[in-house]
């Protein structure tokens, strides 16, 4: 697939007389054509910048943008390919949903006649047909949403870009509109850059995830590749929950490894680029990789120190008898039986689930 959107060593720093801040730091990032990335992280690391200097509502204080081989870099907006979809709608209180949907395409002068049956066909695209003549003070949260979406994607854009658009939705909604958006991105096969802070909606949306901290880019890769395959602690740490154990390499083949853990028990996991034989390392386990069996049986004993049970899935907090902590999650414990503080168990972990890290 082309590439549609490239960004080049793009760096934004915010000067003032007070301070100043690097909010994105020699980023480097591609989107293809028809594909969704997100751009995740903490609140602060650059990604509403990122999207900004995109989107032309900031120059970059270095760095180049191309949209579809063609350099941006300092267009205004208008002058872009492209459409926002932000948090807070951007509707016009003074216009009914019908004009707020037609004001891109009479700003480019269309015909009257073309304006109005674009405007059917994307209202009829995200369920709006029928309420042409409300006002936004007259909608719900979510349907203002699917307005502000509905302009964007009227204009037929090169590229939309998101900006956490689902946040001041509840979660039910939350989770129907972005199936909603995901869906239209697809079928228009319209190239996407999408920001949020959550981890579950950009698993959920994307494509490919672009992983954020400071400013600089810590990974990008499909979704399950950065959750199995984390290029580092922040990451690990970021996307689902995960625990970290000191281990040390004691065995080193093309593909496994053999490792040992705190009190010497030795596991078979899966080789990783950048380790040998003798190094120190530290091995991500998510918690839904341990089993919890009883007392006796599996790789090591364990003690319930927190248990915490929400229906579907009982949380435990395990500390090993070398001093760490584990945190495990058991998928039915209706069927297993919920366990209680206090309670010694042993435990197994998935060996194939094991990732290690550097450090
Ligand atoms: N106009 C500005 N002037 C000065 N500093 C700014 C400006 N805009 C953003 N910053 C700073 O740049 C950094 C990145 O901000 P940005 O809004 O891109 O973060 P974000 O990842 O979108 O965070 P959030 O999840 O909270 O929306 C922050 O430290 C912020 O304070
Ligand atoms: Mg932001």
């Amino acid at each position: 697939m082309p590439v549609e959107v490239r960004l080049e060593n793009l760096t934004k720093v915010f000067r003032s007389h007070r301070d100043s801040v690097v909010a994105v730091d020699h980023l480097d990032l591609e989107v293809e054509k028809g594909e969704l990335v997100t751009l995740l992280g903490p609140s602060g690391c650059g990604k509403t910048t990122t999207l900004r200097l995109v989107g032309g509502f900031e120059i970059p204080t270095e760095g180049e943008i191309y949209l579809g081989g063609k350099r941006v870099t300092h267009l205004p907006p208008q002058r872009r390919d492209t459409a926002t979809v932000f948090q807070s709608y951007g509707l016009f209180p003074h216009m009914t949903v019908f004009e707020n949907v037609a004001f891109g395409l009479r700003v480019r002068r269309l015909h009257r006649d073309e304006v109005r049956r674009r405007v059917r066909e994307a209202l009829k695209l995200v369920n709006l047909e029928g309420l042409e003549r409300r006002y936004p003070r007259e909608l719900s949260g979510g349907q203002q949403q699917r307005v502000a979406l509905c302009r964007a994607l009227v204009i037929e854009p090169k590229v939309l870009l998101f900006d956490e658009p689902l946040s001041n939705l509840d979660a039910k909604l939350r989770v129907e509109t972005r199936e909603q958006i995901r869906r239209l991105q697809k079928e228009l096969n319209i190239t996407s850059l999408y920001v949020t802070h959550d981890q579950a909606e950009a698993m959920a949306i994307s494509d490919r995830i672009a992983v954020m901290n400071e400013g600089k880019l810590q990974q990008i890769g499909p979704p399950y590749e950065i959750y199995a395959h984390p290029a580092n602690r922040f990451v690990a740490d970021f996307i689902g929950r995960a625990n970290f154990l000191a281990v040390r390499v004691v065995g080193a083949q093309d593909e496994q490894f053999e490792i040992e853990l705190p009190g010497g028990v030795r596991l078979e996991v899966p080789a990783v680029t950048g380790l040998q034989a003798g190094d120190e390392a530290i091995a991500v386990v998510r918690p839904e990789a341990v089993d919890v069996l009883p007392e006796g049986q599996g790789d090591v004993t364990a003690e319930v120190t927190f248990a915490h049970y929400t229906g579907s899935l009982a949380t435990y907090k395990l500390s090993l008898p070398t001093g760490e902590t584990l945190e495990v999650e058991v998928l039915s414990p209706q069927e297993k039986g919920f366990l209680t503080e206090g309670t010694k168990v042993g435990l197994r972990f998935h060996r194939q689930s094991i990732h290690l890290l550097r450090e």
